[in-house]
């Protein structure tokens, strides 16, 4: 069964609090952490604090994508107790088998994220050292914006390579994920559906949360 990490990106900060008790009501499985930093995308999101106030307040685990350049300055100040997953992008590190293991040293699961035009080969020589292939399925640095078809033949790729060579990461893909494509997104082999706006953005949020989670429980 597919597992949900919520996108908080496109939630209400001002109505934060209920926002979260929607998704985790609804059955999230991760709190999706985007940490922006104005360069490597061109939006400044929310920092270390927000992550470790989510962490005091709910006990719904974190997934935390940080789209920042020299994203290892900023590893450690998100972690807590709550962190499940650090995801940081292999088109801002230079030494990317050192950074997953490094994040794994700090007893957490480690990520790899790659942009829709960068090629599933890239990150060919580190599947071994990261738990989480995030394949991102819009441009990072929004909310909103539509699916790029494009991730659908990554995630089979990197579903294939995980049955020919017994890799154990999950795979998550990050994007424009909605009631309408969930099923196609799931079916080429997904395990983690990264959601964000197609619930913040609904009028019955609850709605969309509960069909979300049955569409990605099949
Ligand atoms: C984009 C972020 C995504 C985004 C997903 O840079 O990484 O997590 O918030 O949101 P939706 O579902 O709106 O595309
Ligand atoms: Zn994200």
């Amino acid at each position: 069964m597919a597992k949900l990490s919520i996108s908080i990106l496109s939630a209400d900060f001002l109505r934060l609090d209920s926002e979260i008790r929607i998704i985790a009501d609804g059955g999230a499985d991760f709190i999706h952490i985007d940490a922006m930093d104005g360069q490597f995308v061109p939006n400044i999101s929310f920092g270390q604090f927000l992550a470790h106030q989510l962490a005091a307040e709910y006990s719904l685990p974190h997934d935390i994508h940080i789209m920042a350049v020299e994203p290892e300055r900023q590893i450690e100040a998100f972690l807590t107790d709550r962190t499940e997953y650090i995801v940081v992008h292999y088109e801002t590190v230079s030494h990317l088998d050192s950074t997953l293991k490094y994040i794994r040293s700090l007893g957490v699961k480690s990520g790899v994220a790659i942009n829709p035009e960068s090629p599933p080969d890239v990150i060919g020589r580190v599947l071994d050292c990261a738990d989480q292939i995030l394949i991102m399925s819009v441009n990072p640095g929004f909310g909103g914006q539509k699916f790029n078809e494009t991730a659908i033949g990554k995630i089979k790729h990197f579903a294939d390579m995980r049955t020919e060579f017994g890799y154990n990461y999950e795979i998550s893909v990050d994007g424009g994920i909605n009631e309408d494509n969930i099923e196609t997104v799931t079916a080429a082999g997904a395990d983690i559906l990264i959601v964000g706006s197609s619930i913040f953005k609904a009028t019955d949020k609850v709605r969309v949360m509960h069909n979300i989670r049955e569409l990605a429980g099949k």
